[in-house]
């Protein structure tokens, strides 16, 4: 089959796009708003787009708490959603009230960060500190304004806790990263494999 993405008329029984683009990580967005409440919500339009200097990006369909609050404060916290987080990550999606804490309401810890006033997830191994850089208002191909946001981030501290690093290195099948696919579909990073880069290949930078 082949479809126009535009109009969107797939026929299928729901849009396939989340399907396809997938897996995708989940950043576990926390935040603080302008009064210093705690927000903690999941995003899956998440990712790293730059390694020199760290940066991550979350996109939010709609203007969320979690842009709102990254546009007053400055700050927000990725941290990691492991499949044992798998159903606080969940509960922290549901709207919840401006000002009312997913973290209390899901049981979580907020812990102290090193570099931000915004806390962590206590109970997650790593979570990336961030500054803003800059909000994206996304416009599609006819320039007009969508109600998509896209936050942008400089990563300034990182926080590993000690026990899921071996021989230096973060083994990240103990870690078990949640991801998410289309519908209600999740995956969980549990097995690896290796494959040398070939000679001179450049683009992204070598992983090890
Ligand atoms: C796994 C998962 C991934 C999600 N990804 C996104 C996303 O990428 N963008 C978005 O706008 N909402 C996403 N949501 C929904 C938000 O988490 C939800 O709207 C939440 O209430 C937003 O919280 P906030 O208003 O505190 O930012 C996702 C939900 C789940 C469970």
């Amino acid at each position: 089959m082949n479809y126009d993405a535009i109009t969107n008329r797939h026929g299928l029984r729901h849009d396939p796009f989340k399907a396809i683009v997938a897996p995708r990580p989940i950043g576990w967005i926390s935040s603080l708003d302008a009064e210093g409440r705690p927000n903690l919500a999941p995003y899956s339009f998440f990712n790293a787009v730059s390694d020199n200097p760290h940066i991550v990006m979350f996109s939010s369909s709609g203007w969320k708490d979690s842009v709102a609050n990254v546009e007053a404060t400055g700050e927000f916290v990725c941290n990691l959603a492991t499949w044992n987080l798998r159903e606080q990550m969940n509960q922290s999606s549901a709207p919840f009230g401006a000002g009312v804490s997913e973290f209390e309401a899901t049981g979580l810890t907020p812990v102290a960060s090193a570099a931000v006033k915004v806390p962590r997830v206590g109970e997650v191994p790593i979570a990336l500190e961030c500054r803003h850089l800059q909000t994206l208002h996304l416009t599609d191909l006819e320039g007009a304004e969508t109600d998509r946001w896209m936050v942008l981030g400089q990563v300034v501290s990182i926080y590993i806790d000690d026990a899921v690093i071996r021989d230096g290195m973060i083994d990240v099948t103990d870690l078990r990263p949640l991801a998410r696919l289309g519908y209600r579909d999740y995956s969980v990073v549990d097995a690896v494999f290796q494959m040398d880069r070939p000679k001179g290949g450049g683009g992204e930078a070598s992983g090890a």
